[in-house]
């Protein structure tokens, strides 16, 4: 049994076969894969696109879905082994992951780092623990990586592409008031490199490179694919020759738990808002985001309401990836 933990644990043939199922999926919504079958949504955090898109991703193959939200309408959650379970935790991970394995037939999992420590957060020990403990596949909705929004956005790109291979994709930092998760900062490098495009990495300093396990992998599908993962701090350069932009906030590694100290570093580089003039440097570049998106503090409204502005079929994508990943899963 496989789980959908990170894309680096599925070939790219899979990755594509599980695209060609989603792109069939879109064009015929109305299926019965899941008649029968349950999936338990399990969000420690906010959600407005997960959430939506997997329920109603399940009702459309036939299925159910379940939200837990721990602390909130479940109990609290502990995950560490070993723990004497004397604070706010009710159930520990090891049996809320066999019980829900008893009623469902997939778990999703969303919990974000803690943001306190980077060398605890980068163990990813929930989303882990629930898949030690659980029998069903487990399905990871955004912890450290966001493998579903990769398939989304592969999918979005393929769209407006067709084959990937050596289109020029530019990853770039982007402001926001506050660290955030670098989750799809990661997922995009990995998913980009691994469909063989030309990657560029755009931050505004070594301290915004991303953890060494995401930027060795990306480094490695780079290289498989004939090219050199490329990192800049140049936002002209950079931009040259795009086809492909991606955007995305994220809170300094090195500053991880003393944001107080990352604040004025990142206060400085607000100039990397993606504008129409950073666009027009471009070749046509598509631009796209996750979403959610501050408007005029990531990118101008202009930007947001391009034509060449592909986050909201992105979005809707999410719909039918997970879909095909879902019916992936139960046909194993
Ligand atoms: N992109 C994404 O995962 O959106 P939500 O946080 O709204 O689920």
């Amino acid at each position: 049994m496989r789980h959908f933990l990170s894309t680096e644990d599925w070939s790219g043939v899979e990755i594509a076969q599980m695209l060609e199922v989603a792109t069939q999926l879109k064009r015929q919504p109305l299926q019965t894969t899941m008649q029968g079958k349950s999936i338990a949504l399990v969000f420690f955090n906010n959600s407005l696109r997960t959430r939506t898109s997997f329920e109603i991703g399940a009702w459309q193959l036939g299925g159910k879905a379940i939200v837990l939200n721990p602390g909130k309408d479940a109990w609290p959650l502990a995950y560490d082994f070993g723990a004497v379970m004397d604070g706010t935790a009710e159930e520990h991970v090891a049996e809320a992951a066999q019980v829900l394995s008893r009623y469902c037939d997939l778990i999703a999992v969303r919990c974000f780092p803690a943001f306190q420590n980077w060398e605890l957060d980068r163990e990813d020990k929930v989303i882990n623990a629930f898949a030690e403990h659980a029998s069903v596949p487990v399905i990871n909705m955004e912890t450290i990586v966001h493998p579903c929004q990769e398939l989304a956005l592969a999918m979005t790109m393929q769209e407006q592409f067709g084959n990937l291979e050596n289109r020029k994709f530019v990853l770039t930092w982007t402001y926001h008031p506050r660290p955030l998760n670098t989750a799809v900062a990661n997922s995009a490098l990995m998913i980009a490199t691994k469909m063989g495009m030309d990657v560029t990495l755009l931050c505004p300093s070594e301290d915004y490179l991303l953890d060494a396990r995401f930027m060795e992998a990306a480094q490695d599908y780079s290289a498989a694919a004939g090219h050199q993962l490329t990192v800049s701090h140049d936002i002209e350069s950079a931009y040259a020759n795009a086809e492909m932009v991606y955007a995305k906030s994220w809170g300094a590694l090195p500053y991880f738990g003393r944001w107080e100290e990352e604040k004025p570093i990142r206060d400085a580089c607000q100039h990397f808002i993606v504008d129409e003039k950073k666009m027009a440097l471009t070749n046509k570049a598509r631009f796209s985001h996750c979403l959610p998106l501050r408007r005029n503090v990531k990118a101008t409204d202009v930007v947001m309401d391009a034509d060449y502005c592909i986050a909201i079929d992105e979005a809707e994508n999410r719909l039918h990836v997970q879909k095909a990943l879902m019916t992936t899963l139960l046909n194993q």
